[in-house]
């Protein structure tokens, strides 16, 4: 199948690893160029060299904190004088906070939804108008499932998440006739290092016996009886960005092994 049928350049936020590194790297040996983007400078920066090294395609990692506007301004910039133009956009940025709802304060509400909705809003209102003056733009915004099903513990980034559902779904009807689509990944408990750093806290607090068991309760609830691995979200994520998915638009897509089938 002929994913890309023209050159493509692709700007990918949280870009430095998981998920985002994962869809880079399918995007790369596709030959499409990519602007990797993390608020993490030097593992961007690393992240981009392995790419460029592993797949021969151009690309390059630029600090950006996705929360504030200036930076966001200044990343679109930069990626716009090294390539050109942007095509496609990821957003996979984000962060995640295991907390009770009535433990937790407005202070970190509002890191979370400046993070994981106020972010792909800017870099939305960044990015887009040149896919409109273009007519040709792909969009994924990565959300959760615990945004479609509510999750204890993770109240406010589920409300952030459940928000970028519908940022996405209603910003697709304005600009579908500009060529653009626009589309949710909701990946389900997949083996990344945002992850990895969630369990181990728990595994802290909870004992390696409880853990342990915890572990096996939560495979119970995947049928396929696995967890995710970054790329089974990237290949969806990939195909979404491709040229072969001009009909699919305004849509949330589960990745998630039947953990819920909606
Ligand atoms: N891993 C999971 O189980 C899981 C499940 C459901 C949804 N998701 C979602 O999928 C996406 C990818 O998750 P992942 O597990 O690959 O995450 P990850 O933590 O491995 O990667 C996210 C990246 O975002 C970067 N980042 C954080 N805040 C930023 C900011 N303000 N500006 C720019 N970059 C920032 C981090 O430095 C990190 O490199 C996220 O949106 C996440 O919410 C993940």
């Amino acid at each position: 199948m002929d994913l890309f049928k023209a050159e493509r350049v692709a700007l990918i936020t949280g870009g430095a690893r998981g998920m985002g590194f994962a869809c880079a790297r399918n995007l790369a040996r596709e030959g499409v160029k990519v602007a990797l983007v993390d608020i993490n400078g030097d593992r961007v920066k690393e992240s981009a060299r392995k790419l460029t090294e592993e797949t021969g395609t151009p690309a390059i990692g630029i600090r950006t904190d996705i929360s504030s506007e200036s930076e966001v301004a200044a990343m679109v910039a930069e990626a716009n004088a090294k390539f050109g133009r942007i095509d496609l956009f990821l957003n996979s940025a984000a962060i995640l906070a295991d907390n009770l709802f009535l433990e937790s304060t407005p202070a970190e509400w509002e890191r979370m939804l400046k993070v994981c909705l106020f972010g792909p809003m800017l870099c939305l209102r960044a990015i887009l108008p040149g896919m409109v003056e273009r007519k040709h733009g792909r969009v994924v915004c990565m959300a959760s499932d615990s945004g479609r099903l509510g999750q204890a513990r993770l109240s406010y980034y589920a409300a952030a998440k459940g928000g970028v559902m519908s940022l996405v779904k209603s910003v697709a009807q304005e600009v579908g006739r500009s060529g653009i689509t626009m589309n949710v990944v909701s990946p389900g408990a997949t083996n990344t290092e945002l992850r990895q750093e969630r369990e181990e806290l728990m595994r802290k607090k909870m004992g390696d016996e409880k853990y342990q068991q915890r572990v096996k309760t939560v495979l119970r609830m995947y049928p396929t009886g696995r967890l995710g691995e970054p790329e089974d979200a990237a290949a969806m994520i990939t195909f979404l960005l491709s040229d072969q998915a001009s009909w699919v638009t305004g849509q949330v897509i589960s990745v998630n092994g039947g953990f819920v089938m909606l």
